[in-house]
């Protein structure tokens, strides 16, 4: 049988985690008021704050030079503005000088999530929102969600990375979807939920 390709491995690996994710957001119903969806926002915001050390690593950028670009820590903050939500402070997290492998597994997570936000800007707009005001970083993409994605996973895929990078990119992955589903619940902890 030939061998798995990576993000096939990684997408096994955290389909189990996604689920999870995608219920617990449901229980917040980001999409029923504006409020609800700011709070969801500040999570994203956080996230993307803390994988920016990534997105502008050389190590990585070498990988893929459209990395920086990449990041939506810029949108979700601009949509915090939008949504009349001051940005919470600046917090570098701890994921700098990760091993390249790790790195791989914590981008593919927040990459992955681009193509999830197809979906959550349509419920987006329906609350007046779009990708020039509060759900910016939901939007497309420039060049397409699509085709960002399979740039993205033709570069993992065609890595050489040994065994253990491989085990390595597979919990770093679970542990993004650990993060964000801890920054979720930091970001609804004082709402009352209906
Ligand atoms: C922080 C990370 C992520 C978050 C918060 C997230 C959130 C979500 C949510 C809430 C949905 C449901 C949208 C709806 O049906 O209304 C969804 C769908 C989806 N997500 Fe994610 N996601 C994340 C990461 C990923 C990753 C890593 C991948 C790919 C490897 C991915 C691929 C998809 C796809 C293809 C859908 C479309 C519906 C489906 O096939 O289930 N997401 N995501």
């Amino acid at each position: 049988m030939p061998a798995q390709l990576r993000s096939q491995r990684l997408n096994q690996a955290t389909h189990a985690p996604h689920e999870r994710l995608d219920t617990l957001v449901k229980s917040y119903a980001p999409f029923n008021n504006r409020e609800n969806f700011s709070h969801f926002v500040v999570a994203q915001y956080r996230f993307q704050l803390q994988l920016q050390p990534l997105y502008r690593d050389p190590r990585l950028i070498a990988l893929i030079p459209d990395l920086s670009a990449r990041c939506r820590a810029e949108q979700a903050r601009q949509d915090l503005i939008d949504l009349g939500v001051a940005p919470p402070a600046t917090e570098p997290g701890e994921l700098h000088d990760l091993p390249v492998a790790a790195a791989l597994g914590w981008i593919f997570v927040s990459e992955g999530s681009k193509l999830g936000a197809a979906f959550l800007i349509k419920r987006a707009e329906a609350l007046g929102l779009s990708e020039t005001f509060g759900a910016r970083h939901l939007g497309e993409p420039e060049g397409g969600r699509a085709e960002g994605w399979k740039r993205f996973i033709r570069m993992l895929d065609g890595l050489p990375l040994s065994e253990d990078e491989n085990a390595e990119a597979e919990s770093a992955a679970i542990a993004a979807f650990e993060r964000f589903s801890e920054l979720l619940r930091q970001a609804y902890a004082h709402v009352a939920l209906a």
